[in-house]
């Protein structure tokens, strides 16, 4: 199966046209392909870079640069704790803690039933509702441990969804 398929070749085409360089479209894209497969292959980036017509380590240097493209495969939800400063200082190393202890997994692990991938990320821009988790796209703010329980809880039992992925 090619990387890049040809209905991601003709959105790319129409992306890549509303830019006056076709470069310009690559943080779209690389969102575009993973949205597809949930991260972003070795492969992908490859097809991607010839598509755009770009180095390969300019695809990849992007990718590797920013927490919000996954590399490998991910749980079917993504648990992205902020690690940065106002996060720290109001308590997320609890949080992270208490996530490694309750899912029994390290940052960068996948839960067994493939259902929570835990991983650190900077600053996620709601420094005033530290701490911060975002899951796959939506954020979760203010957190608790009785927070995050109940966020867990509700996840695992499909009572509430995360946008994404
Ligand atoms: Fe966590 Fe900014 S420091 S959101």
């Amino acid at each position: 199966m090619p990387f890049l398929t040809d209905e991601f070749k003709e959105k790319a085409a129409r992306l890549c046209a509303k830019y006056p360089r076709k470069d310009a479209a690559l943080i779209p894209l690389l969102l575009e392909l993973q949205k597809e497969k949930g991260f972003v292959a070795e492969d992908a980036m490859d097809a991607l870079a010839k598509f755009l017509e770009l180095p390969y380590a300019r695809v990849k240097g992007v990718v590797t640069f920013y927490t919000m493209f996954n590399r490998e495969p991910v749980g079917k939800y993504h648990l992205q704790v902020c690690r940065n400063i106002s996060c720290h200082m109001a308590g997320a190393p609890d949080i992270l803690a208490h996530l490694k202890g309750k899912l029994g997994i390290a940052e960068g692990e996948t839960t067994r039933d493939g259902l929570f991938t835990l991983s650190t990320v900077e600053c996620l821009g709601a420094c005033g509702a530290a701490p911060v988790m975002q899951v796959n796209d939506d954020y979760f703010e203010s957190l608790t441990v009785e927070k995050l329980n109940t966020v867990l809880d509700d996840l695992k039992h499909g009572r509430l969804r995360a946008r994404g992925l």
